[in-house]
């Protein structure tokens, strides 16, 4: 009998390049995104769901009270599906205290920027305007501090002197597509936890910064 694949649920908000960089891997890594949740009706990344003949839900945060009431039904409609892992692919919401602490240990997050440097908004143009020569992205677990639970995988680029904040999303958008759908399947193998607020890669705990990949 074979092992049937770790099941994934991806929360996006936009473009969905990131999902579509976990699509493009699940079948040779052996998870499956059973099911992505969107809260802006119209996003681009539904159609690339819809066209990888994955079921899609849209929950339009405009549509709900307030946060708690929001989170709810998010909760209601992940846990219908009773996924392994979420995975948070530009869902562009701050997530209540109540939902974290339901899926404690079982959400990643693809921000970017070096954490803990340049968490929150607009992090290409800030790490420009401080006159940094180092930029990337950072998969960490979600915790109840926004952008600060433990960091799994980090890629760095360096800056050059002609870079604007469109060349760097750009670097920093490939680097996104290279290492979420590689820290998606150390999860799903057994290999990534998060215990005592630290992450765990094949037992060893690893440091503040992750695993982290240099320029070639
Ligand atoms: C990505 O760059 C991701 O790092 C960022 O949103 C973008 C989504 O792009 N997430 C955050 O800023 C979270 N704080 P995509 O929709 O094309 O995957």
């Amino acid at each position: 009998m074979s092992i049937p694949p770790c099941a994934v649920v991806v929360l996006i908000s936009g473009n969905g390049s990131n999902l579509q960089a976990l699509i493009d891997r699940q079948q040779a890594d052996n998870f499956e995104i059973a099911a992505v949740i969107c809260n802006e009706p119209g996003a681009y990344g539904l159609q690339r769901a819809a066209n990888a003949n994955i079921p899609t839900v849209v929950l339009n945060h405009r549509e709900y009270p307030g946060r708690e009431a929001y989170d709810q039904e998010l909760i209601k409609r992940i846990d219908a599906v009773n996924p392994d892992l979420l995975v948070l692919a530009g869902f562009m919401r701050i997530l209540s205290a109540g939902f974290v602490k339901h899926y404690s240990g079982r959400v990643l997050n693809i921000h970017p920027s070096l954490l803990p440097d340049y968490r929150g908004t607009n992090t290409h143009q800030r790490v420009l305007d401080a006159g940094e020569t180092k930029h990337g992205v950072s998969v960490h677990f979600v915790t109840e501090e926004l952008d600060g639970g433990p960091v799994v995988l980090q890629a760095v680029i360096n800056i050059e002197p002609q870079d604007t904040k469109e060349t760097l999303a750009k670097r920093v958008a490939e680097q996104e597509h290279r290492i979420y759908p590689e820290a998606v399947s150390w999860f799903c193998q057994g290999r990534l936890r998060m215990q005592d607020g630290a992450a765990w890669l094949d037992e060893r705990k690893l440091p503040q910064q992750g695993i982290r990949r240099t320029p070639v």
